[in-house]
């Protein structure tokens, strides 16, 4: 076979077989496709797209590459949930002490933030003391014991979209959607899950843009869960303005906090207790979802989804304390109140661009290597919707940066204002099942 027939076939729109993807697949992982070749496959996908079956081969290929994660010594239904990523998006950190609350094993690898968008295990080492390397043994011994454990994603694990992800990034080929539903779906699946709950993401800060585009994509993956035999739902939910009101890795735990102790903002919890109900009823501890729904919304009331995740916390040696008393988290020596300058109604905010301001602040990373300020971060004061009158603090930054004069410039530029009260923002477009 030569990589340059199988890219004329791509090109001219025909169905590639599963040889020939993992040929490619095989080939460029280990060195004997050059960067070229691969660019022009990707390029040929992203203009002719690929079929179910080519998508399902194509997600068999990557998670081939590498290890999978053998979770059969973990009793029960092990369920795992995924975001296709976002801006305060916290909500992980929230639904699994929700679920572990009701018996759920949920045994998570997550990863780190990369530009705007933060990482799960980001914000959990912004706990002091807090380990996400765990060895195999304690991993599971944690779920089996407390039905709960996140540790940061293994190296090994499908080692060629990690590879293909790295160029994709810089040949234009990343928002193809038979491309984001292998490489999301391929981690999920070495990673062990049996069922899947996908949060995708759509708006400014997401990688879709319009809904018609991000329910596309969470069918895409759907159908890959159930051509893998894995049970798979798909929530497709707003990202047209950041989650919540914290951005930034202490921040964001901060208000995990808030969510858990029963006190968290309607769109947070709203989103969380679907995610949590849809895997609780694909866990089979609920029959349905509207009684999962009442019961995790009792859970978050009685105070037990918070002590889970101080348990949580404690077995994965972080300080305990910090859940009661979360203002000792890190806490940033600046702190930047952005005033409105004008009686006006938030009409929208581009959560990309706060992403991209609590990144300039140190919350988050411009390049792999660089390091992370936990207690960096931007606090939304306001959202869409609400009303503002001149000198009304929008949001505030928290930086230990004397020189924020950029962040600054890019949070002020994210808001936009009308004089109309603009339609209120839905948290949830759709579910896939
Ligand atoms: N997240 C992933 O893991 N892969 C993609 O291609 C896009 C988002």
């Amino acid at each position: 076979m030569r990589i340059v027939d199988v890219i004329n076939r791509k090109k001219r729109g025909e169905i590639l077989n599963r040889e020939e993807i993992d040929f490619v697949v095989q080939g460029y992982t280990k060195g004997e496709i050059p960067d070229y070749q691969m660019s022009a496959f990707l390029m040929a996908v992203y203009f002719k797209g690929m079929n179910k079956e080519e998508i399902a081969n194509l997600t068999l290929a990557y998670v081939n590459s590498g290890e999978r994660v053998d979770l059969s010594r973990i009793q029960g239904i092990k369920v795992d949930k995924h975001s296709s990523g976002g801006v305060g998006d916290k909500l992980s950190l929230a639904i699994i002490p929700i679920c572990a609350s009701v018996g759920i094993p949920v045994a998570k690898m997550s990863g780190r933030g990369l530009g705007h968008t933060g990482g799960t295990i980001d914000k959990l080492e912004s706990i002091e003391g807090f380990r996400t390397e765990l060895t195999n043994e304690e991993f599971i011994s944690n779920v089996n014991k407390y039905k709960i454990a996140i540790v940061g994603q293994s190296p090994n694990l499908t080692p060629a979209d990690k590879k293909i992800y790295a160029l994709r990034d810089v040949t234009a080929t990343v928002d193809s959607i038979p491309l984001i539903a292998s490489s999301i779906m391929s981690k999920k699946i070495a990673s062990g899950a049996e069922c899947i709950v996908l949060d995708v993401k759509v708006g400014s800060g997401a990688f879709m843009k319009s809904v018609d585009e991000a329910v596309e994509l969470a069918r895409t993956m759907v159908d890959i869960g159930k051509s893998l035999g894995r049970k798979t739902i798909a929530v497709v939910t707003d990202m047209n303005q950041p989650l919540g009101h914290e951005v930034g890795n202490a921040n964001e735990v901060r208000e995990v906090i808030e969510i858990l102790r029963g006190k968290g903002s309607e769109d947070e919890t709203t989103i969380a207790l679907t995610i949590a109900s849809h895997m609780a009823v694909l866990g089979e501890v609920f029959a349905d979802f509207d009684t999962a729904y009442k019961e995790l919304h009792n859970i978050l009331k009685s105070g037990k989804a918070v002590e889970k995740f101080k348990e949580f916390v404690m077995i994965q040696g972080g300080n305990p304390e910090l859940i009661d008393y979360p203002d000792r988290l890190p806490q940033a020596k600046y702190h930047i109140e952005i005033k409105s300058s004008s009686n006006a109604y938030v009409s929208s905010i581009n959560a990309e661009d706060i992403g991209v301001a609590a990144m300039l602040l140190g919350a988050g990373r411009r390049t792999k290597d660089d390091k992370i300020d936990f207690s960096a971060g931007i606090t939304m004061v306001k959202k869409v919707g609400d009303k503002v009158n001149t000198g009304d603090t929008i949001c505030v930054l928290h930086t230990n940066y004397e020189n924020h004069s950029d962040a600054e410039a890019v949070a002020r530029g994210a808001f936009y204002f009308s004089d109309n009260k603009p339609e209120p923002i839905k948290y949830i477009y759709d579910v896939i099942k």
